[in-house]
């Protein structure tokens, strides 16, 4: 289904048997009657997919934006994530009911570990998910936040196949090791903080480029991932944005263009606190 107002429609990746929109609404820090409303006003425009998380504490209000929308349920493909203080596997399962009750939905469309935690065994946690996976919870289940060593590790133990890693992707950190180890298993890569948190915003080469095409640097910057086959999952508290955040799909970066925004990354670009996981006690 394509997008109203005039925005041209969002096509989708596939990856180990799934179809990913490629353009998603991040939910992060939208709270209360902001998030239902951006969540709805989405759905509306043409959005077809929606990343939230257990840890948001908004699963409640993005479910009312999503039945307030009149979108049917099989044109939305919603995303939840289990913090890993609940990747024992009895903790995994209820943590996933709990989610689906929030949201008042029968089944996700994808369930992804948050973010590892090295104090379970991850040949436990995987194992409980596949379980919510054959049990119909979740039509589809992925990992986020792993490392290159961990995706081989939870290729190697799960029993049922994970259709993507959701890492902090943008044209300013490297993430080429991890992108290649993801495809090389066919699952898809989810850029989260995809306009590095609005950083884009300000880039001199990306709003150079967006002039040249009557385009926003923040327009570039997604353009540039999506281009790469990369789903990208802007967050927005303003409905103005949702739109223009939305229009990506009716331009295209010329192969010059895209090697000069591929001359933005380093290996020290992150702009989400990597460090903070290693720290982390998750109980
Ligand atoms: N798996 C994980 O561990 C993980 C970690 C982080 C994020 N995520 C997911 O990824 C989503 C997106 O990442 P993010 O929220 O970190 O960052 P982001 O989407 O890169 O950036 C959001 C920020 O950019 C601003 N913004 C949005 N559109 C803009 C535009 N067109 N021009 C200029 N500024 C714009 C927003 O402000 P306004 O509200 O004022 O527009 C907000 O401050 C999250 O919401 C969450 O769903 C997942």
């Amino acid at each position: 289904m394509g997008l109203v107002s005039g925005l041209a429609p969002s096509p989708s990746v596939a990856a180990n048997g799934a179809k990913i929109p490629l353009l998603g609404l991040g939910t992060w820090e939208l709270r209360g009657r902001t998030c239902a409303r951006m969540v709805e006003q989405a759905l509306r425009l043409g959005y077809r997919h929606i990343d939230t998380a257990e840890m948001y504490d908004n699963e409640r209000e993005v479910g009312e934006g999503l039945h307030a929308s009149g979108v049917k349920r099989g044109d939305v493909f919603v995303t939840t994530k289990v913090w890993p203080s609940h990747f024992a596997p009895r903790d995994l399962e209820r943590a996933a009911r709990d989610s689906l009750s929030r949201l008042r939905l029968r089944e996700l469309d994808l369930l992804l570990l948050h973010w590892p935690n090295p104090q379970v065994p991850l040949a436990d946690t995987l194992g409980a998910l596949c379980n919510v996976k054959r049990d119909g919870l979740a039509r589809h289940i992925g990992v986020s936040n792993f490392t290159v060593k961990l995706v081989e590790e939870a290729i190697r133990l799960s029993t049922e196949p994970l259709i993507c890693n959701q890492i902090e992707c943008h044209p300013f950190l490297d993430q080429s090791k991890v992108i290649t180890a993801c495809r090389k298993h066919g699952m898809a890569v989810v850029a989260y903080s995809p306009i590095a948190r609005g950083g884009a915003r300000n880039d001199k080469l990306l709003a150079r480029i967006g002039a040249a095409h009557g385009k926003t640097a923040a327009q570039v910057c997604l353009r540039y991932l999506v281009q790469h086959e990369i789903v990208v999952i802007p967050r927005t508290s303003k409905e103005q944005r949702l739109k223009e955040n939305a229009a990506i799909f009716d331009f295209a970066l010329s192969a010059a263009e895209m090697k000069e925004i591929a001359g933005l990354a380093h290996r020290d670009g992150r702009v989400v606190d990597w460090s903070y996981s290693g720290r982390m006690h998750w109980d």
